[in-house]
C-alpha cells in the first residue's frame, strides 16, 4: 500500500518531467546496507525522491522517466524463491509500478540499455547527487563518472525541479507530518515520565526510541545527554544527577516516510533552579519570537537573526552579554552561546533533501550562505513560502573549550562578560525546538499539541 493515491505519484513525475524538460531523468531508490556482513542490515531506508515519486519501499529499484517521451518505467528485479522462504513473499515489481502508475519495467539490466540508448543519442542523463556508496559504483558503471565527480556532474536542472516541488508540503503531506508529530509528543512526554536521578541516559533514551519504534523508526539518532552543551550528545550509560539539566533531541519516521523532530530539556530532579529557568525563558523567548514573524516572503535568515537578537537581549540582562544588541548579533558576539543556525526544512528527511545539496535547498542568488560562525551552520536562508515546513530551535550552550578559545583570542570581548559566562561552564546547554509550517499569512506548529515547553508545563508533566 502506497501512503498517497495513484493519481499523487503521477502528477508530481509529471510536474518533474515538464519542469526538467528534457533528457532521461534517473532517480535511484536505495538498497540493503550492511552493518557488519551482507546478510545483516541496517533498518531499510528508502531514499526519499524515490519515495516522493515512486513510492515504493523495497531496496534494488530505479525509477526512470524519459522527458520528451513521457515514458516511465520502474526498474528492478523481481525476487526469487529463496528471498520468499526467508523473508516472505512481496508484490512483483510489474504489481507496484501498476500501483503508482507507471506503464514500464524492466528487470535491472535493462538499465543500462536505456541509459547508453540516450547518450547514443545525445541527451542528457539526469541523476541526483548520489549518498551512498553503492549507488555510485552504479553510476560509474552505467555513466563512467568517478565518485568523486558525481557531485558535479549531477544534474542542477533535476535537483531544481525536486527541490521546488518537495519544499512546498501539501496538505496530505502536511497530514502525514501531523501524524509524526503525534508520535513525536509520545516520545517526548514518554521521557519526561522517565527521567529520574539514578536512570542512566540509555536508559531513558531506549524508552524514547521503543515509541517511535512502535510508528515507524527513528528519524535521526536520538540526542539524549546531560551535556546538552554537546549539540549532538549520544546517549551514554551516565546515570542521571540531580540538579542538571538533561536535553533529548529526538523524532519519529512514520512509515510513510514523513518525520517529526522536537527538543526539551528537562531537569533531572523535576524542578528547575532559578538559573536554569533564567537560561530557560531566555531560549523560550526566541523559539516564540520566531514564530510571530515566520511567515511568506520573510527570509529565514532574518528570522534566524532576529531569534539571535532576542537570546542577546535576554543574556545582557542576565549580564552575560554587554553593549549594543544589533552590534553584538552582527558581529556574530551571540554564537558562543547559540553556534548553529534556528533551524532546517523539514519533510521526508528530518533535514529535508540535505543530500540535494544545502546550497540549493536553502539559498538563492539572493540570499547566499553567511560564512560567520554560527551563522554559516544555518542550513537555510532563503525566503520562505507557503508549505515550507522547518525546524525552530534555538539554543544556549556554555561550551568550556569554545569559551575558552574566545576568550583566549580575546573575541568579541565588547559584547561578552567573560567573567560570569566562566561561572556557567558547568551549566551545560539547552534547546527546545519544534516543527512549523509556513502558512497563507503566518506560521503554526505542526502538532495537535505542543509538547509541553514552559517551565510550568514541563514540571507538571514530568510531576505526572
Ligand atoms: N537532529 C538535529 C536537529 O535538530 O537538527
Ligand atoms: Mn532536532
Ligand atoms: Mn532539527
Amino acid at each position: 500500500m502506497t501512503t498517497f493515491s495513484k493519481q499523487t505519484y503521477e502528477s508530481r513525475r509529471a510536474v518533474l518531467r515538464q519542469r526538467v524538460g528534457e533528457g532521461l531523468i534517473v532517480i535511484f531508490g536505495n538498497n540493503e546496507v550492511p552493518y557488519n556482513y551482507p546478510a545483516n542490515t541496517y533498518n531499510f531506508c528508502q531514499d526519499s525522491s524515490f519515495v516522493y515519486y515512486f513510492a515504493q519501499k523495497r531496496d534494488g529499484l530505479v525509477g526512470v522517466i524519459d522527458c520528451e517521451s513521457g515514458d516511465e518505467w520502474l526498474i528492478g528485479n523481481d525476487i526469487d524463491i529463496d528471498d520468499i522462504v526467508w523473508m516472505g513473499e512481496t508484490p512483483s515489481v510489474a504489481d507496484m509500478a501498476a500501483e503508482i502508475g507507471v506503464a514500464r519495467t524492466a528487470p535491472m539490466a535493462r538499465l543500462a540499455e536505456l541509459v547508453n540508448e540516450a547518450r547514443a543519442k545525445g541527451r542528457t542523463v539526469h541523476f541526483l547527487p548520489p549518498y551512498r556508496h553503492d549507488i555510485q559504483i552504479q553510476i560509474m558503471d552505467l555513466l563512467g563518472i568517478h565518485p568523486s565527480k558525481q557531485k558535479e556532474a549531477a544534474s542542477l536542472k533535476l535537483i531544481h525541479a525536486v527541490i521546488d516541488q518537495r519544499a512546498c508540503k501539501t496538505a496530505e503531506e502536511v497530514a502525514e507530518l501531523e501524524k509524526a508529530a503525534k508520535v513525536g509528543y509520545e516520545m517526548h512526554t514518554t521521557a519526561m515520565h522517565k527521567i529520574r536521578e539514578g536512570v542512566s541516559e540509555l536508559e531513558v533514551a531506549a524508552e524514547v526510541n521503543r515509541v517511535a519504534c512502535a510508528h515507524g523508526y527513528i528519524s535521526f539518532p536520538t540526542i539524549f545527554s546531560m551535556h546538552g552543551e554537546i549539540l549532538h550528545g549520544i546517549p551514554r550509560d551516565n546515570k542521571l544527577e540531580a540538579g542538571r539539566l538533561v536535553i533529548c533531541d529526538s523524532g519519529c519516521e512514520i512509515g510513510s516516510h514523513y518525520t517529526s523532530d522536537n527538543t526539551r530539556t528537562m531537569p533531572v530532579s523535576g524542578k528547575f533552579t532559578q538559573r536554569q529557568k533564567d537560561i530557560y525563558n531566555t531560549v523560550l523567548a526566541a523559539h516564540g519570537h520566531a514564530l510571530t514573524i515566520a511567515r511568506p516572503g520573510v527570509k529565514w535568515i532574518d528570522v534566524h537573526l532576529a531569534a539571535c537578537r532576542v537570546l542577546t537581549e535576554r543574556l545582557k540582562e542576565l549580564g552575560l552579554m554587554c553593549g549594543d544588541v544589533d552590534e553584538a548579533v552582527a558581529a556574530g558576539a551571540h554564537a558562543l552561546f547559540m553556534p548553529h543556525g534556528l533551524g532546517h526544512m523539514m519533510g521526508l528527511d528530518v533535514h529535508d533533501m540535505e543530500a540535494l545539496g544545502q546550497i540549493y535547498v536553502g539559498y538563492d542568488d539572493e540570499v547566499r550562505p553567511s560564512t560567520q560562525f554560527g551563522t554559516a551552520f544555518l542550513r537555510c536562508g532563503r525566503r520562505l513560502q507557503e508549505g515550507f515546513v522547518m525546524s525552530d530551535e534555538p539554543g544556549i550552550y556554555f561550551i568550556p573549550q569554545l569559551i575558552d578559545e574566545w576568550r583566549a583570542k580575546g573575541l568579541h570581548k565588547e559584547f561578552i562578560n567573560y567573567d560570569k559566562v566562566e561561572t556557567y561552564k558547568d551549566f551545560g546547554g539547552i534547546r527546545l525546538e519544534d516543527d512549523i509550517l509556513i502558512t497563507a499569512d503566518g506560521c503554526r506548529l505542526i502538532g495537535e499539541r505542543q509538547i509541553p515547553i514552559t517551565v510550568e508545563d514541563v514540571e507538571a508533566e514530568m510531576a505526572r
